[in-house]
């Protein structure tokens, strides 16, 4: 079995031409905040500092730092206590990380199909999979790129279910001036090695609501431990110890201080590569809607148009990568419907919470159940080292390898 690999051990032996995200570029500060955390004997609250600047930078009332954005998700998707059986609405097309807490809870993952040419789900998309089972929707913006989060909180609104984020490929991503992470309930952040505000392993919840807040620390850092005089620590929930430890808050809060022209640099860089790819015939870059104001794009990508090439997805792909373009590949794995085996057998078998009940209907999981998604997914090339190193001429030399593989394999 050949184990999957995250972070620095996932683009180990990457050759290329273009600019690699590792070794990462880190914040002036991180050495002396990690030396205060030292000389502090570990008692400096160097959690809490990251916490507060980043809820300010964002712009939310609370900020709840965590060991990643899967144990975020999952405490939230705990905090939130819907009923075994109960039906999460998720973007078909992302990490397994989006899910992992919804399953942990017994909640029922729903994909929606991703809007045509997209990889996001959208308000129309999403209508017709809410039931009466419906209990919140879980909009991922993937690659940085945010969902029309308007139209879609209108409908949740209108069902009476809570809208929540995965912001984590979209970090300081703007949406009609307000910022991904912002935009509906709370939202869930990775601050992986890997990621555009990339620190070691970290991630936290945001959310403006006072209540929710609360819950996710008691839940999230407390271990649903409550004090009870005279006798201690009692259980009330079955909480989690997903706390930030206090080395990896001042890597974060180095990354914090410098994310923002980063940020800027890479909504720049994609905007000139998207240009120059649209420039190539039969190659349909990412599209940038109109609303996005800023792209925080984590991860470069274009479809290849159906028949205008006599090679498959996975063989431009390859092709790619060998031209130069480091991680170039198809990210085939991220429709969830399909890379969630375990689950496409639960449902099958019909297996606690699929068993009626708690389950009040049946499920199906597999990649046609998504054929937008699945069918975007085939024509998809992506490659997993877009970052802020990119210069113009990186994106120059990256439109033209993927000019001259286009030219190698036109039909
Ligand atoms: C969209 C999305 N959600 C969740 C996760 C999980 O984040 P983490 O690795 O911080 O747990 C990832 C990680 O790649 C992701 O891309």
């Amino acid at each position: 079995m050949a184990r999957a690999q995250y972070g620095a051990q996932a683009v180990v032996g990457l050759r290329g031409s273009l600019p690699n995200p590792f070794p990462r570029t880190i914040g002036p500060n991180a050495g002396k905040y990690l030396q205060e955390v030292i000389d502090s004997g570990l008692t400096c609250d160097m959690v809490g500092r990251f916490e507060k600047a980043f809820a300010q930078e964002l712009g939310v009332k609370h900020c709840i730092a965590t060991p990643g954005c899967t144990p975020a998700l999952a405490v939230l998707a705990a905090a939130f206590g819907f009923a075994p059986g109960d039906e999460i609405i998720v973007s078909p097309i992302t990490d397994y990380g989006t899910v992992q807490g919804l399953i942990r809870e017994n909640y029922i993952p729903v994909f929606p199909d991703t809007a045509p040419g997209t990889v996001n789900m959208s308000a129309e998309t999403i209508a017709p999979c809410i039931s009466d089972r419906t209990r919140a929707i879980l909009a991922v913006h993937k690659t940085g790129l945010v969902c029309d989060m308007d139209p879609i909180n209108e409908l949740a609104a209108r069902h009476g279910i809570i809208v929540y984020e995965d912001a984590c490929q979209a970090v300081f991503s703007r949406y009609k001036g307000r910022y991904a992470g912002t935009l509906a309930l709370a939202a869930g952040f990775s601050f992986d090695s890997e990621k555009t505000l990339g620190s070691d392993v970290g991630g936290c919840v945001t959310t403006s609501d006072d209540g929710l807040a609360e819950r996710l620390r008691f839940i999230g850092h407390s271990r649903g431990g409550e004090m009870i005089p005279h006798f201690g620590r009692a259980h009330t929930a079955p909480g989690y110890a997903h706390r930030m430890t206090q080395s990896t808050a001042a890597i974060t809060l180095a990354q914090l201080e410098i994310i923002k022209p980063q940020v800027e640099k890479r909504d720049h860089m994609i905007r000139l590569l998207t240009r120059l790819l649209g420039q190539i015939p039969g190659i349909v870059p990412l599209p940038i809607p109109e609303y996005v104001e800023v792209y925080s794009c984590w991860m470069a990508g274009f479809s290849i148009a159906p028949g205008v090439f006599k090679c498959s997805g996975e063989q431009f792909a390859d092709q790619l990568a060998k031209a130069g373009v480091s991680g170039a590949g198809q990210g085939k794995y991220y429709l969830m419907p399909a890379a969630l085996s375990f689950l496409q057998e639960k449902a099958a078998k019909k297996v606690y919470p699929y068993s009626q009940p708690p389950a009040s209907r049946s499920y199906h999981y597999s990649a046609d159940s998504c054929p937008n998604a699945r069918d975007f997914l085939e024509h998809f090339i992506r490659w997993s080292t877009f970052c802020e190193k990119y210069e113009e001429d990186h994106c120059e030399l990256a439109a033209q390898l993927v000019a001259e593989v286009a030219e190698r394999n036109r039909a």
